[in-house]
């Protein structure tokens, strides 16, 4: 239960009300998980500088929400402040070659705005469904293009200010990148190619086209764990270890892609990680290979160390 006194500054901080105690499930495409402390919404980057400034003064932890595309949150919920992003931090705006997305905005809709105003670069990741941010602060990738390639700059919120990183500042590597642990990406600037539009939107097509068949439709949070470095995919890896179909409550590992799990309805967090710990367990067992999650977890739960 958060403090009524800090609530109200966190609602100043913002500039509008806050929600407590609404469940994340319903805010994560895995559909499972309790709720948080508060669900606030920044819509600039000085309400979002202000909120973490709040937030880091009271020592609450806090995590950025886009579209909740790669998350698992405990049943119990999270004792943290959610921040949302809108207005001007989940807007787009074409400029030349570059394109200015704030953090907010889905990644299928800015690789839709990229098509329309005739320039190149996000076709083979217009079918990540996360946010820009989310997709930036993990160097979200697909058919071997990668965010990070794209990024020219980024702009980031820490506690009580905002500050401009060139790419190169930012650290990426696979899957991940190198930012100030209490950095928010609150923008990005990709730097893109012209070209033109109607084979862009085609390119963007057949992309989304080849996901869609190797990847299961319904409630997931994308691949559960990373592809391990050189050699097999973390899929085939899962795959030869006689994963698919396995399950746990409402939880199911796909049968199409092993490297997903699919919420066949009133699946629990519990679930999810029971089933991830029963993957990694095969997966060690018949490659000597340990899986790191791809999915973040959030609240007070873990996977069983070995
Ligand atoms: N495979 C199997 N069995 C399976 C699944 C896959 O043998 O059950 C084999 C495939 O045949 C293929 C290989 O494993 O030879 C790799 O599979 P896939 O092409 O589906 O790619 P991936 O490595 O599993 C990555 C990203 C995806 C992204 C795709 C497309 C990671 C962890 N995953 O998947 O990203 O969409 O490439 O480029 O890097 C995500 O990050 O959430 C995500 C979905």
């Amino acid at each position: 239960m958060l403090d009524a006194g800090l609530r109200a500054a966190l609602e100043k901080a913002a500039g509008r009300e806050g929600a407590a105690d609404v469940t994340l499930a319903g805010m994560t495409t895995l559909g499972c998980g309790g709720p948080a402390a508060l669900v606030i919404v920044a819509g600039d980057t000085a309400a979002l500088a202000a909120i973490l400034a709040t937030a880091s003064d009271s020592n609450l932890d806090w995590c950025v929400l886009g579209r909740g595309t790669n998350l698992l949150v405990s049943d119990r919920g999270w004792e943290g402040l959610v921040i949302r992003l809108t207005g001007e931090l989940a807007s787009c705006r074409a400029d030349g070659e570059r394109l200015h997305c704030g953090a907010g905005l889905p990644l299928p809709r800015a690789a839709a705005l990229a098509a329309d105003a005739g320039l190149s670069g996000l076709e083979p990741l217009a079918g990540i469904p996360g946010s820009v941010g989310g997709a930036v602060a993990m160097n979200a990738g697909a058919f071997g293009a990668n965010m990070g390639d794209l990024t020219e700059s980024i702009e980031i919120c820490l506690p009580g200010e905002t500050r401009l990183l060139g790419a190169g500042e930012a650290g990426f590597a696979y899957r991940s990148a190198n930012l100030p642990p209490d950095a928010v990406v609150a923008s990005a600037t990709l730097a893109l190619k012209a070209g033109d539009r109607e084979a862009i939107r085609q390119a963007t097509q057949d992309f989304r086209r080849r996901r869609d068949s190797s990847q299961p439709k319904g409630s997931t949070c994308g691949s559960v764990f990373k592809n391990p470095p050189g050699g097999k995919s973390a899929g085939r890896l899962l795959d030869e270890a006689g994963c698919k179909g396995l399950s746990a409550g409402g939880a199911v590992v796909s049968e199409q892609h092993a490297n997903f799990i699919i919420n066949r309805g009133g699946a629990s967090a519990a679930d999810v990680l029971e089933l991830m710990n029963c993957c990694r367990q095969r997966v060690r067992e018949s490659s000597g290979i340990l899986l790191e999650p791809e999915v973040r977890l959030l609240g007070d739960i873990e996977l069983k160390t070995f």
